[in-house]
Order: C-alpha cells, then structure tokens, then sequence
C-alpha cells in the first residue's frame, strides 16, 4: 500500500461531507476553503498512524475530516488575525467576502468539525472529544500568545518553540494520536506517535517561517513577507535580534517607529540583515533538530517497519515543502 491509496481514501471521504447550503453566505466560504486546496497533511497522518495497527482504516476516515475541517478553520480565523491577503494562492475569505462572513463561517466549521468527531464508535467518544478539545484550546492559546508576541520585546527562542507548539505542533501531535486511538495502539505507542507528531509540527512550523522569507509566493501561496511585515516573532527574527550588531539591530526594529517607509522596503531590509547573519541555514539546521527527534520516537513504535517507512518518508517530505 502506497501513500496514494491513503490520500485518495482521505480526499474522497472529504469530498462528500456535506456543509450545509442556506444562507449562501454563510457556507459558501466554508466550501470555498475546504476547495481551495491544501496539502491535507493532517487527516493523513491521521489515516497512516491508524494503518500502523490495523489494515482497515475506515474507523479513522471521519475522525481524520475533522481534523482537516478544524485546521481550515483555525486558517480562516488566522488570516484574519494576521490581515493576510492570499491563502493557497486566492484571496482569502475576508478579502473576498468580509471580516464578519470570515468569522461566522469559521465558527460553523468548528461545529462541523465537532460533527464529523461525533461518528466515531461510541465508547471511544468521550475520550476522542476530550483529546480533540483539550488540543483545540491549546491552539487557541498559541495563537493568542502569537499576537501577544507581535507587541513584546522581550520573547525568548523557549517562548517561541512553546508558541508554536500550541498554535501548530499540538495538532499534528493529535492527528497521529487520534488515529492510533481509533485502531487500538497500547497507550505507549498512541503517546509515541503524538510526540513524533510535536516534534515534526515543531519543524513543520520552523519551515513555514522560513518559507514567508525565502519561498516563492507562486508556490508557497501565501504573501511572501507577510510575517516580517506584520512584526511576527519568528525564528528567523529572534535569532537575528540575538545575533545582530546595532546597525543591523536599528534595521530590525527601528521600523517600529518609523512611519515612512514601504512594505517592500522593510521586508528588503529585514531580509537583507538575515542574509547577512545566515539566518535561513541556521533555521534549516534547528529543522533538523527537530526531524531527528521526532524520528526518535516514530523508531520507538511497535509496529511494522514497512508501515512505519511511509510516514517517515512523509515527514522527511515535508522538511523539504516548498508549499
Ligand atoms: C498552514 O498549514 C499553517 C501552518 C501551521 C504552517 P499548512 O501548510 O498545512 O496549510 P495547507 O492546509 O496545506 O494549506
Ligand atoms: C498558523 O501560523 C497557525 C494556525 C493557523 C493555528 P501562521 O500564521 O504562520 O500560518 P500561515 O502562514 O498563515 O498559514
Ligand atoms: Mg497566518
Ligand atoms: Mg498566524
Ligand atoms: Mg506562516
């Protein structure tokens, strides 16, 4: 079984959930996200860490929606907290339509999300509703403390990897968990699997900051820049600050208080001193960091390691993403 089969399996079960239609207005962005596209990364672990104990994954497929219906929501809302213009290369809801549509369709998804949790067996409920809304208040909180860190100064690197922890890496962590749960891992090998989950969420999150310098909008699909612009406390920041000398420090943080100037120009300069201080190859190698770790539990799980290989392979994917 390759890791087409899973994608299909994943995509179909997603192309027949129905939104609901009335008010238009309402669910029209609902679908327009969830047909936008996306990597569908989540619902796939999900689907994979469930293959890992038993052959038939259909137990997981709603469970594994849910998820992917959850994180598009958590992207709406996002974009509207982050003002940003493009998602997966189209205007984003609020763009298109307006904030207040962008926020009440985000909200629907999240009842929907709930929805597609609420067909799993039944006495795996309450403890699959329980992971799901501890997680899904813990994304809440990282990305609280995402635009608290917009403001500070005084962010440390262990504040930003705990950040991004909670905004992205939790939810990883509960897709792989979910799906051993739903297939009936031991607890051990359910618990392995949601740390291989933190972890490469940690440097799935790390790649995504390093993609809004340096990716190619065409591919990446979101405004380039945009975390610079919008004084994000990035990885890439937080290690320049560190790192910088005055000169270099004044470009970093001088734009605060400095009115006249373009985007184009501030994201030109801010790149340039992380040009200067090496920054994306630093970046690359706490990626690494992170893989390594998380490849440390996945070896750890008591499965078949012809199974195990496909989300290794996956992982190792998405190191590399340029979307
Ligand atoms: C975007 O997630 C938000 C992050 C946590 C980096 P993805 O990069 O998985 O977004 P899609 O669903 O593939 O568009
Ligand atoms: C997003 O982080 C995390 C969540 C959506 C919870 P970002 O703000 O970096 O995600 P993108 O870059 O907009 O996809
Ligand atoms: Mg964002
Ligand atoms: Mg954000
Ligand atoms: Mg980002």
């Amino acid at each position: 079984m390759d890791i087409s089969y899973f994608s299909q399996k994943v995509n179909q079960t997603l192309s027949t959930i129905n939104y609901g239609d009335n008010p238009a207005e309402l669910y029209d962005p609902l679908r327009y996200m969830m047909q936008m596209g996306g990597k569908r990364i989540r619902p796939l672990l999900t689907v994979l860490a469930g293959y890992l104990f038993n052959d038939d994954v259909e137990a997981c497929l709603k469970p594994a929606a849910g998820v992917e219906v959850f994180h598009n929501f958590t992207l709406l809302h996002d974009d509207v907290m982050d003002k940003a213009p493009l998602r997966r290369g189209q205007p984003t809801v609020h763009e298109k339509w307006d904030q207040n549509i962008a926020i009440l369709s985000g909200d629907v998804m999240l009842v929907r999300a709930y929805e597609l949790f609420l067909e799993v067996e039944p006495s795996k409920l309450a403890k699959v509703l329980r992971l799901f809304s501890t997680c899904a208040a813990q994304v809440c909180e990282g990305q609280q403390l995402d635009m608290n860190f917009e403001k500070s100064d005084l962010v440390s690197i262990d504040d930003y990897i705990r950040m991004i922890t909670l905004k992205t890496a939790v939810l990883l962590g509960l897709a792989l968990e979910l799906g051993a749960t739903l297939n009936n891992a031991s607890d051990n090998n359910a618990l392995l699997l949601k740390n291989f989950g933190i972890n490469i969420g940690i440097a799935y999150q790390l790649r995504d900051d390093l993609l809004d310098v340096y990716g190619e909008q065409e591919k990446f699909g979101k405004q380039v820049g945009g975390d610079i612009l919008a004084d994000k406390k990035t990885y890439l920041q937080l290690t320049a600050l560190a790192q910088a000398n005055v000169e270099q420090r004044n470009i970093l943080t001088g734009f605060r208080n400095q009115t006249i100037y373009s985007p184009e120009q501030k994201v030109a300069e801010v790149t340039a001193v992380y040009n200067q201080l090496n920054i994306k190859a630093q970046t690359e190698a706490k990626i690494n960091l992170f893989f390594e770790e998380a490849i440390q539990s996945l070896d750890a799980v008591e499965a078949l390691v012809e199974r195990k290989n496909i989300l290794r392979q996956l992982a190792l994917d998405l190191m590399e993403r340029e979307s």
